[in-house]
């Protein structure tokens, strides 16, 4: 991660080793283990590898960005950064395309923060000053409607089911997928099944 990007009330930042409580105990989230790839069980070394080495490697890479996602209001933290309420990340496909991934703690679900962090993501990824990506692509595991919405309210416009589509742990699960391109209206677009 290499820009801190920010809105009213997010700031979206670097993943540091302060954060490994945070990960660690979000990630223990049976919700969130059955839509996102993470290891299951979820140990405390997986949260340690994630804020210490995925992590730090994201600063430099030129395969992925990754954001830490931390609320701005009230006091600031009197050391280390404000808490870890999520994360999201692009990965980056050729010839101008990425796959974004988001996660949010359990408790800081449905405030429509994901909508509001992949929105700022998205500005960032299309600026020909930011990322001057051309195509952002988006997938789930079929039925995980809060993801669907976070997509559609976005703009994503919904291709349908890719068969096994999504590499899930030891399986393949099928999957959601939608894309926004550049010049899409950033607004709800029609044909989600939702
Ligand atoms: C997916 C996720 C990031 C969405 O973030 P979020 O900040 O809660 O999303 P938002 O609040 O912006 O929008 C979600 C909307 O879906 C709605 N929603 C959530 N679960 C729902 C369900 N099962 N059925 C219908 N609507 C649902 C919410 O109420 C909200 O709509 P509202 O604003 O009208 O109330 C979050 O739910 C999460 O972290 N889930 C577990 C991990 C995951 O699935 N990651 C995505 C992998 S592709």
């Amino acid at each position: 991660m290499k820009t801190v990007l920010r809105t009213d009330r997010l700031a979206l930042g670097p993943v540091t080793i302060a954060d490994t409580d945070r990960v660690f105990e979000y990630c223990q989230d049976a919700e969130l283990q059955a839509c996102v790839p993470v290891p299951a069980p979820y140990k405390r070394s997986d949260a340690e590898h994630f804020t210490g080495t995925y992590a730090t490697d994201a600063a430099t890479s030129t395969k992925f960005s990754l954001w830490a996602i931390r609320l701005t209001g009230g006091p600031a933290p009197q050391a280390g950064p404000r808490p870890l309420v999520g994360v999201i990340e692009l990965r980056f496909e050729p010839l101008g395309s990425a796959e974004v991934g988001f996660w949010l703690g359990a408790e800081h679900r449905g405030k429509g923060m994901m909508t509001e962090a992949l929105r700022t993501v998205a500005d960032f990824a299309f600026d020909r000053e930011g990322l001057a990506l051309t195509r952002l692509h988006w997938q789930c595991v079929v039925g995980n409607t809060a993801s669907a919405i976070v997509a559609q309210r976005n703009g994503f416009q919904f291709e349908g089911v890719t068969r096994g589509g999504l590499p899930h742990r030891d399986t393949r699960l099928d999957a959601w997928t939608a894309t926004l391109l550049r010049d899409d209206a950033r607004e709800p677009a029609p044909g989600w099944p939702l």
